[in-house]
């Protein structure tokens, strides 16, 4: 598949867990900094990110870590993880979008709609029947986005964040 503005696709090394670490950290603050409290948010950041996790996550087989990659490095990533779904996900053979997440610069260019449809056509051909996913309720850029590419909302799912459950949405699309 071709990406709008010469951007490649492929997937992330497990010798990148440095870069994926501060560029899903970057992206983290600048998506939940004006919504959640400094404190808990970096008590997230600190739990969630390392080179030393990040580089797990990309040698771990139940998930696939894709990047959008320019000549100045990485533009996005999308994590596509085999985990059980919530019941709520009426589905046979159901996948998660994990993370998906785009440097700012991109915001509103088409190049999430492209990514996210590359993330179905991937699923689609691994025989999975929908992908699912969770969202904060209070970030209303990416619920629209998501409704946009075909999601419904069905239910909330419980998200330990910074140590404080929240009830994030959950979104289904069907395949
Ligand atoms: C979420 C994300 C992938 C969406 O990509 P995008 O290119 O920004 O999406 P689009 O511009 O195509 O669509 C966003 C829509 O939300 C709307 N929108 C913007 N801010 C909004 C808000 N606060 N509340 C509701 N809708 C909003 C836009 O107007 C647009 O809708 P429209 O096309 O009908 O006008 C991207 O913004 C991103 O990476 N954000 C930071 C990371 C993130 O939040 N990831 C999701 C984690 S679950």
């Amino acid at each position: 598949m071709s990406f709008p503005h010469g951007l490649r696709i492929r997937r992330a090394r497990p010798d990148e867990g440095d870069r994926y670490a501060a560029f899903a950290v970057a992206r983290f603050r600048e998506t939940y900094d004006t919504g959640y409290e400094t404190e808990r948010l970096e008590r997230h950041i600190a739990s969630a990110f390392s080179s030393t996790l990040q580089r797990a996550e990309l040698e771990a087989t139940d998930r696939d870590t894709l990047v959008l990659a320019s000549e100045r490095g990485w533009e996005a990533f999308v994590v596509l993880h085999r985990e059980v779904a919530p019941p709520a996900v009426v589905a046979t053979n159901p996948i998660e979008i994990g993370r998906f997440y785009l440097h700012p610069d991109w915001h509103g260019r088409g190049v999430a709609a492209a990514l996210m449809e590359h993330c179905a056509t991937v699923a689609r051909a691994a025989g999975h029947d929908a992908l699912w996913l969770c969202v904060w309720e209070h970030n209303g850029r990416a619920q629209r986005f998501y409704e946009k590419a075909g999601f419904v909302h069905v239910g909330t799912h419980p998200f330990i964040f910074g140590g404080i459950p929240d009830d994030d949405r959950l979104y289904v699309r069907t395949l």
